[in-house]
């Protein structure tokens, strides 16, 4: 397969100005500055083929923002190489452009003030979309993402869900060969997020390469065959999903309040009780020894409970555990 991401010993170093507390401290910084160096990137390597869905995984600050905006020319790296689709990003940005959508989870790239149909004929405007093209995109999306309901309503009145679905149309209207998601599920409830996975598997079904970065173990086990997992601006794993999902995601919690006092459960293999106190009892759970809802079933049929809540270990957890060669 051609690969259409070549990024070699990448590496994008951030100077900061050292400020110290207090009156004093504030005019000796004025006077002598101190620099520090932060290693956003340090010294980065991966390729990517045509076609793949890619996710991008780390705590915050691990450096995935940074990434994508070097790989999409909006930022020059201090050293080492990018190349996508033939070009270098921040030195071609220009003819680079057409050959990608991007999307910022955090920030829109539609006119704020205006009604949504004007953003997109903006942007038709500025990717020179022909006509036809235009129409053809327009009915697509509006069928998949159904985006026509809010089509004269402004950006601003938009939902964070709805201006995300309009935000990957958007990014999708000039037909990229490849585009870069930055946390695009951050803070979409469970539905919103549901039907933007569901889109964007289907548009990585047509050919369409996809990096996505999160911090979401979710979107990643949903959507990418391939994980790079990145901390402190290096490459911690870069492996199949399913590699990394055995070693990293099999452990579940389970937050149990009884009605009335706790029975008394105790440990088994793959199964420990963690802690006790009043009502609730925490188990974790290795999925797999057991499935969550086996263990769920056995406890729902002997005893009473008022509620049960899961929750897998964070990204920040499962990194530090790598790094301590637990996994
Ligand atoms: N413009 C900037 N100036 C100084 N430091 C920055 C800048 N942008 C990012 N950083 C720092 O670089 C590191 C990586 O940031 P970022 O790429 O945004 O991480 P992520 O997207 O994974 O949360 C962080 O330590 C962040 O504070
Ligand atoms: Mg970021």
């Amino acid at each position: 397969m051609n690969d259409i991401i070549r990024v070699n010993n990448l590496s994008k170093h951030y100077k900061i100005l050292q400020r110290g507390e207090g009156r004093f401290e504030i005019i000796k910084t004025f006077f002598s500055r101190k620099y520090k160096t932060v290693k956003a990137l340090d010294k980065v390597s991966f390729t990517i083929g045509e076609g793949d869905f890619v996710g991008i995984i780390g705590p915050n600050g691990a450096g995935k923002s940074t990434l994508i905006k070097i790989l999409t020319g909006i930022l020059t790296p201090t050293s080492g190489e990018a190349v996508v689709t033939g070009f270098v990003p921040y030195k071609q940005r220009k003819k680079y452009v057409q050959n990608i959508g991007v999307v910022f989870g955090q920030r829109t790239q539609l006119w704020w003030d205006l009604p949504v149909r004007d953003s997109f004929d903006m942007l038709k405007y500025i990717y020179k979309v022909p006509e036809k093209q235009f129409k053809t995109n327009m009915k697509k999306f509006a069928e998949i993402l159904e985006i026509n309901d809010y089509m004269l309503k402004p950006v601003r009145k938009l939902s964070l869900g709805e201006r995300m679905r309009c935000d990957m149309a958007a990014s999708l209207l000039h037909n990229p060969k490849i585009i870069f998601l930055d946390e695009p599920t951050i803070g979409l409830d469970v539905e919103a997020k549901y039907k933007l996975r569901e889109f964007l598997k289907e548009v990585n079904k047509l050919g369409v390469t996809i990096i996505l970065t999160t911090h979401d173990m979710g979107d990643i086990e949903e959507l990418c065959p391939r994980t790079i997992m990145v901390d402190h601006g290096k490459i911690v794993i870069d492996a199949p999903t399913k590699d990394i999902k055995n070693k990293i995601s099999s452990q579940r919690t389970l937050l149990i309040d009884f009605k009335g006092a706790p029975p008394k459960l105790k440990n088994k293999k793959g199964m420990k009780i963690v802690s006790k106190e009043g009502d609730r009892i925490m188990i974790t759970i290795d999925t797999r020894k057991h499935s969550v809802s086996s263990v769920m079933k056995m406890i729902l049929k002997k005893y009473e409970v008022d509620d049960i809540t899961i929750s897998e270990p964070s990204i920040e957890e499962n990194v530090r555990k790598i790094y301590r060669g637990e996994l």
